[in-house]
């Protein structure tokens, strides 16, 4: 993989004044699903050599204070039910700084290669004749499962993990048929304004309404949260809890593993890891 700092400071040639026009750089970085501290060191260090960094709605408050003051910023988010800016219209902003010779972050909740439109807008960016390179953020599905304690995989309940959105780019409901039940554990995001269709394409497919499902909302931020509930008990408890986004959905019976998470709260623990959100796992 292309060195993302080498990138962001590369400059082309200026000796030819014919073909001289600034051209600056985009690396699309993955800002983890909010816990500063599980930012990756080359997702720091592109966010550190940036001129300017345009972010999403799931892009975490604690992240974006923490990037310096002298690093221009721009908000893109497309948080549900509000005006949105459009997909064009933020690659044309990208395009347009990177033409001004700026290096250019380009960050996005958790990874941008997972339901963060990172391949849209790789396949953008290379038609602008512009090098895009790309830092791997961790994933919303696996910040839950060890800020929760619920593994995704487990050698008794389950060989299988599927990633879903629940929502497709039409508005439909995705198909779940076949990804639920014995030995499988399904993910499921952007689902939960809509988990009474979740819910009933999972029992029409078979699935059992006490398999367990877990509700994880804010994973691994201040305010994080966790439901545990069933099929049967899922749409209920979303309405009755006023669960908000962002949240997700894991199905399957590693729901039910109980695991005692005690969050560290002290800097000094484990040979000085200064984190506010360090989970250990008590068994
Ligand atoms: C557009 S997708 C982006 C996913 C992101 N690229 C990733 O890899 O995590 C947004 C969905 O991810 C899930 N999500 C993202 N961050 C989350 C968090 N901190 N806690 C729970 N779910 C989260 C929610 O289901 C949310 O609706």
């Amino acid at each position: 993989m292309a060195n993302v700092v080498e990138l962001l400071n590369s400059r082309p040639s200026q000796t030819d004044a014919a073909v001289a026009k600034p051209i600056g750089a985009v690396v699309l970085v993955g800002a983890g699903p909010g816990d500063p501290e599980l930012l990756t060191r080359k997702a720091q260090a592109a966010i550190l050599a940036a001129d300017i960094v345009f972010y999403d709605e799931l892009v975490s408050a604690e992240i974006m204070a923490e990037i310096p003051t002298r690093i221009a910023r721009v908000y893109v988010g497309k948080r549900h039910g509000t005006v949105s800016i459009d997909q064009a219209d933020i690659i044309e902003g990208v395009i347009t700084a990177v033409m001004a010779g700026k290096r250019v972050v380009r960050l996005k909740g958790g990874d941008p290669m997972i339901f963060g439109r990172g391949g849209e807008e790789i396949e953008a960016l290379s038609a602008a004749g512009i090098e895009v390179s790309v830092v791997p953020g961790i994933t919303a599905a696996t910040g839950a499962a060890s800020s929760t304690g619920i593994p995704l995989t487990h050698r008794d309940h389950a060989a299988q993990v599927t990633i879903l959105t629940g929502t497709r780019r039409d508005g439909s409901l995705s198909d779940v048929r076949g990804l639920a039940g014995e030995g499988k554990t399904l993910i499921i995001y952007m689902a939960i304004r809509r988990t009474a269709e979740v819910a009933a394409a999972l029992r029409a497919d078979g699935v059992p309404g006490d398999l367990p499902v877990a509700i994880v909302e804010n994973a691994t931020r201040p305010n994080e949260r966790t439901i545990k509930v069933t099929v049967d008990t899922l749409a209920e408890t979303v309405v009755r809890e006023a669960v908000q986004s962002p949240a997700l959905l894991i199905v399957g019976h590693v729901a039910a593993v109980s695991s005692a998470i005690v969050r560290s709260t002290a800097a000094g623990e484990f040979g000085g890891i200064p984190s506010a959100h360090f989970a250990t796992v008590r068994t």
